[in-house]
């Protein structure tokens, strides 16, 4: 039988009218009926403080303070591959914040990142985690979130490159790369490991920093933890490809996680810091599932305990000859805090042979520590000043090159000088 071409027009059209059906389907998203703004007294006070401990997890004020803000009250600038965005307000002021959302607008927006008016949220929000928390814990965010005092702010609009402020095309990226359920528990694990894995895949959200990303944003199936960027940062790998000089275990990392500091380590500088800051408040058996859950990513098993507790001190005086400039300016900038045995070494601060960021294949993080400095939230944990304004690129190139060849075994860096150039550029957009 042969159509003819008005059938088969009729068809294509029928064909793509589906299509379009379809898509809408997927696209639309009804808006949830405003509420009056819940009466602080009908939250359980337990409930609002186990909510404070998840929020916590969830570094909801990380995200949703701006630099010198109000707490929660957004317009924090979160620069992504795709432009800046910035975080809304989510305190419960009816008018701009979320205080006319009904706990199922805020449990949809956690986890299918669907706003309380139907449009579709930015995964800088990072529902690919939140999808997985329990109900029954984020009634506790909720209860938590709609008991704090309101604020009255609006964020200012997303600066995104153009074509990507079509908030409908977030539904084929939800397609594609969000994974909804919740942790299915390991018969095999101990209820530690499983609560650390609920943690870390949930709330936490360690993966959205650490696992690599695809040219759209998405976090890579299957490289879980293999490495990703944060802000300007690399977050360094949490898998077996871990680059510490001495291995982690479940003491170091609960240590690193807490205090924001391990001896055999480093320090937490960059965006981890935020991080390490908000678990200082939470309490040690969560901190410790965390620990534990890492441990098992890196060693293959839970119950790994470092062979040899510390690496071997490594300072090679060779290095001042060929950099000579540099060992001038190290001892001059640098070796107060620095040097082996410098004062500030005697105490808890690890050595700079101890530094992941030293012995990165990418010297993106010991550029960024020391443009950066290390500025620890109020005045807990460890400080580095920032040498932004005091050295030039090639000072900060040459002492990195010194300092890698002094206190590592590693390769010698290349194209330093452009990198600190484009690592400073990028700093001040
Ligand atoms: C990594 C940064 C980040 C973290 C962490 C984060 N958020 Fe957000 N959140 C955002 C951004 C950015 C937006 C705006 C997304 C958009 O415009 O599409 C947002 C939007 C929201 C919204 C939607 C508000 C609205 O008016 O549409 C809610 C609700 C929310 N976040 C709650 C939370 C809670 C609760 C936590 C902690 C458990 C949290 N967020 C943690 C970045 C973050
Ligand atoms: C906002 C992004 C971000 C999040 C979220 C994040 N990290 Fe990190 N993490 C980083 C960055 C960046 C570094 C490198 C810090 C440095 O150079 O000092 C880092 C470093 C680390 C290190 C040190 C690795 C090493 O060998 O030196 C550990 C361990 C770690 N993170 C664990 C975690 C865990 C566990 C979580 C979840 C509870 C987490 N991180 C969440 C960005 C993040
Ligand atoms: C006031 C003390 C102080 C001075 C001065 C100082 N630092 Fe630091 N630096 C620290 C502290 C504290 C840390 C974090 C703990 C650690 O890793 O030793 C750190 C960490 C680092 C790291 C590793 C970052 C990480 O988290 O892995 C590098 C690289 C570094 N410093 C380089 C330098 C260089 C180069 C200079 C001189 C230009 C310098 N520092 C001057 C205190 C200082």
């Amino acid at each position: 039988m042969r159509l003819s071409r008005l059938q088969l027009l009729g068809g294509a059209a029928v064909v793509a009218a589906l299509g379009l059906a379809v898509a809408a389907w997927i696209v639309y998203e009804p808006e949830i009926p405003k509420i009056a703004r819940p009466d602080v007294s009908s939250f359980d006070p337990k409930l609002v403080q186990k909510g404070e401990q998840l929020a916590t997890v969830g570094d909801c004020i990380v995200c949703h303070t701006a630099p010198n803000g109000r707490p929660f009250a957004g317009s924090r600038a979160l620069p992504t591959p795709f432009g800046t965005l910035y975080s809304d307000n989510i305190t419960p002021d009816a008018a701009t914040g979320i205080g006319s959302w009904s706990l199922q607008a805020f449990t949809r927006a956690m986890k299918q990142g669907v706003a309380r008016d139907g449009s579709h949220l930015y995964p800088a929000l990072p529902y690919e985690h939140f999808t997985h928390v329990s109900d029954e814990d984020l009634k506790a965010v909720y209860a938590f979130l709609m008991t704090r005092q309101p604020v009255s702010q609006t964020a200012p609009d997303n600066k995104l490159i153009p074509g990507l402020g079509f908030r409908q095309l977030l539904a084929g990226w939800k397609l594609l790369f969000l994974h909804q359920g919740e942790v299915v528990p390991q018969a095999d694990q101990s209820p530690e490991w499983n609560r650390g894995k609920y943690l870390v895949e949930g709330l936490a959200h360690c993966g959205g920093c650490h696992t690599p990303r695809n040219l759209a944003g998405g976090e890579e199936l299957g490289q879980s933890f293999a490495g990703g960027i944060a802000e300007g940062w690399n977050a360094p790998a949490l898998d077996a490809s871990n680059p510490a000089a001495a291995l982690w275990d479940t003491a170091s990392l609960f240590n690193y996680l807490k205090t924001g500091l391990d001896r055999e380590h480093s320090a937490a500088a960059g965006p981890m810091g935020p991080v390490t800051e908000g678990l200082s408040r939470l309490n040690d058996a969560d901190v410790k599932a965390i620990a534990v859950y890492i441990n098992s990513q890196m060693h293959g098993s839970a119950t790994y305990v470092s062979a040899s507790a510390s690496a071997a001190v490594m300072d090679n005086p060779s290095a001042g000859t060929a950099h000579p400039e540099a060992d001038r300016l190290f001892n001059g900038s640098c070796a107060g805090c620095h040097a082996p045995g410098a004062p500030m070494n005697l105490r808890s601060r690890p050595a700079l042979s101890t530094a992941t960021d030293l012995r990165a294949d990418d010297p993106r993080n010991a550029i960024q520590a020391v443009l950066q400095g290390i500025a620890p939230e109020g005045d807990k944990g460890p400080y580095m000043p920032s040498f932004s304004n005091i050295l030039t690129d090639s000072q900060v190139a040459d002492l990195l090159a010194y300092a890698r060849a002094r206190f590592t075994d590693k390769p010698a860096w290349k194209n330093l000088d452009a990198k600190v150039a484009d690592i400073r550029k990028e700093n001040a957009e």
